[in-house]
């Protein structure tokens, strides 16, 4: 198990009242620490247990694949799976996941093989991206317990915000990755990636996160 110390709430992630939406027990206190697996990775990290998961990813964890869009769960830019559930990681405490398995847009796969991914890349489905990776988690999600949902279930599910208006596009991706899924038409495979995401991070000084043993 990794520890990552990082530090307290970040005020960017508040609701408009201050709060948050799932507020942990009082027992925890203003500080202390909370273990949970992210990708694959058991991680204790040594943060307020107030923290917004969001912020325990991106800034102690380096996972920045994670965006923060508007920290009041309405954006779904944040989308991370908790124990296969989409949530949207700026209204979930890391106080209130204590054990949970987290997933992230890089840990979804280490070769952008699913099918989501593949279907997103042949639909060419980005324009800015900035929503994309909370786009791909919140359809990973559908289809692991949808194989084949049908449009209304597409737009109930899909209730992430883009800004630059690719909806059609992230339909149509989701209607193809869940022919593939269902064993039907195969996607051609999105290239590699060019870089791996642990070795940009550790390249950036800024991003590199505080680890002790
Ligand atoms: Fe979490 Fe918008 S940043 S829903
Ligand atoms: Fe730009 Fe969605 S692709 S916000």
């Amino acid at each position: 198990m990794r520890d990552i110390e990082a530090g307290q709430a970040h005020p960017c992630d508040m609701m408009p009242d201050g709060q948050l939406s799932n507020q942990v027990s009082p027992a925890y206190g203003s500080a202390g620490m909370t273990r949970f697996t992210v990708n694959g990775d058991p991680i204790h990290y040594k943060m307020d247990p107030r923290t917004p998961l969001l912020w325990a990813l991106r800034d102690a964890s380096n996972l920045t694949g994670t965006k923060y869009g508007c920290g009041a769960g309405q954006c779904g830019a944040c989308t991370v799976h908790v124990d296969g559930v989409a949530r949207r990681s700026c209204q979930v405490t890391i106080g209130a996941i204590e054990g949970s398995f987290v997933t992230t847009i890089e840990g979804l796969t280490a070769d952008r093989s699913h099918p989501v991914q593949q279907a997103w890349v042949a639909e060419s489905v980005p324009q800015c991206g900035y929503c994309q990776s909370g786009m791909i988690m919140a359809a990973a999600a559908l289809l692991a317990r949808n194989r084949d949902p049908s449009d209304a279930e597409i737009d109930a599910a899909m209730t992430n915000i883009c800004r630059c208006g690719t909806y059609p596009r992230i339909r149509n991706a989701i209607r193809r990755a869940s022919e593939a899924m269902r064993g039907g038409e195969s996607i051609a495979a999105a290239p590699p990636p060019r870089i791996d995401a642990a070795d940009a991070a550790e390249a950036v000084p800024a991003l590199t996160p505080v680890k002790r043993k």
